[in-house]
């Protein structure tokens, strides 16, 4: 058994000895409670996921329109104990079994953060076992590494697209912990658009959730008559931006004569919106592919993921597009599997993974970054 007291030692052993003859598996418990979903995972350092418990709250925030950010951690409180409890049973572990205890350290909204950190802090206390806390959207980058295999992994330098409900970014990765942002959104994340869209339209949620809901609902559909744009001015920046669109949508869904739609003039309005939103990723894609073949960085891997990533259409554009940015030199596209493209457990298990490895821990007063650069992981782009 791994414990605090066994710190220096573990990570000696385990950085000098090269992981694959670990003598047992290191087994990490990660709990996300950023937004919305209560996700808890057991995942070893060999690549298993022993369990990977999501308990989404669509029910409830549909009724609010939207993540309520009292409602979200109300609910994290009442769903993580048992979350802890299902992911042990599902392994068939007992909590002393488990080797790490990570959690999200942000960025988030503080009362659902809040939630997370604090049964992982107490956790890791009772149970005497190292701590970690994770940065969210590093999480969602590194989650490649877990659902490829070592021969399709990423190679650094990639690129990354992160799209989910509080953010929309372009990034080169250099390595785990070194990000640089070549382009963030200048108002809206795309995902919080996706949502906003659902509502107005007046898709329900369901299971699905807005965003998966807005894309189900319009899937079956020929191309629309009806465009949008992002606007001109933002076709040459590196920078999104989502709030133009969004206004687009309800400046035409309020036009007086739309107040009685049918359905097909409903999917219509959500295929435009979804074809204007993915043709906006594609194009800061298409940008930086281009920038890193002017800064001469060798780039042989994008990786798009967060919950927006889930979607099918926006996959298939992106292989189009990437194939026609770099018809030269091939550039791998990757995706996790979409049930670990939204939010989850297993994604922070694994992103902390590397640092429990060497015995980089944290301590149990840490504090929560509901804001928090993904520049300033505490790497440096030698690393
Ligand atoms: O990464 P994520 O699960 O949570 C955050 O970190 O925010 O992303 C959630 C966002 C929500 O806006 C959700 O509606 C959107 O991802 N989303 C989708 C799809 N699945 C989830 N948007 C479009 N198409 C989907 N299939
Ligand atoms: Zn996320």
């Amino acid at each position: 058994m791994f414990s605090l007291s066994s710190r220096p030692s573990l990570a000696r052993t385990l950085s000098v000895c090269c992981r694959p003859y670990l003598a047992r598996q290191f087994t990490v418990l990660a709990i996300e409670t950023s937004a919305d979903d209560t996700g808890v995972a057991l995942v070893t350092h060999d690549r298993h996921i022993r369990a990977n418990v999501v308990i989404k709250q669509h029910a409830v925030h549909e009724q609010h329109g939207g993540i309520h950010p009292m409602y979200a951690a109300r609910l994290h409180m009442r769903n993580v104990p048992g979350a802890v409890w299902r992911a042990l049973t599902e392994a068939g572990m007992a909590a002393t079994d488990v080797d790490g205890i990570a959690f999200t350290r942000g960025p988030g909204m503080p009362g659902a953060l809040g939630v997370g950190a604090t049964a992982a802090k107490t956790l890791a206390a009772a149970l005497n076992k190292p701590l970690v806390g994770v940065h969210h959207m590093q999480a969602h980058a590194l989650t490649a590494f877990l659902t490829c295999s070592p021969s399709e992994a990423p190679t650094y330098p990639f690129l990354t697209l992160l799209v989910s409900g509080g953010h929309t970014l372009l990034l080169l990765a250099y390595s785990p912990k070194n990000f640089r942002v070549l382009a963030t959104t200048l108002d809206s994340a795309v995902g919080r658009v996706y949502d906003k869209v659902a509502r107005m339209l007046g898709i329900p949620w369901g299971p699905l959730g807005p965003g998966a809901a807005l894309e189900a609902f319009c899937a079956p559909m020929p191309p629309p008559d009806i465009t949008f744009t992002s606007g001109s001015k933002m076709r040459r920046r590196m920078a999104f931006s989502y709030a133009g669109l969004q206004s687009a949508v309800q400046r035409y869904i309020e036009e007086p004569d739309r107040e009685a739609m049918d359905d097909e003039q409903r999917k219509a309005i959500a295929q435009a919106f979804q074809r204007t939103a993915v043709a906006q990723l594609e194009d800061k894609v298409t940008l930086g592919i281009r920038m890193c073949q002017q800064m001469d960085v060798s780039v042989r891997h994008v990786v798009v993921s967060g919950g927006v990533a889930s979607n099918e259409y926006l996959r298939e554009r992106l292989r189009e597009t990437v194939a026609r940015a770099s018809p030269d030199m091939p550039i791998q596209l990757v995706f996790p599997p979409p049930a670990l493209c939204t939010d989850n457990g297993v994604m922070i298990a694994w992103a902390a993974m590397g640092r429990f490895l060497v015995g980089d821990y944290d301590k149990h007063i840490i504090d929560l970054k509901p804001e928090w650069n993904i520049e300033d992981l505490g790497g440096s782009l030698a690393s």
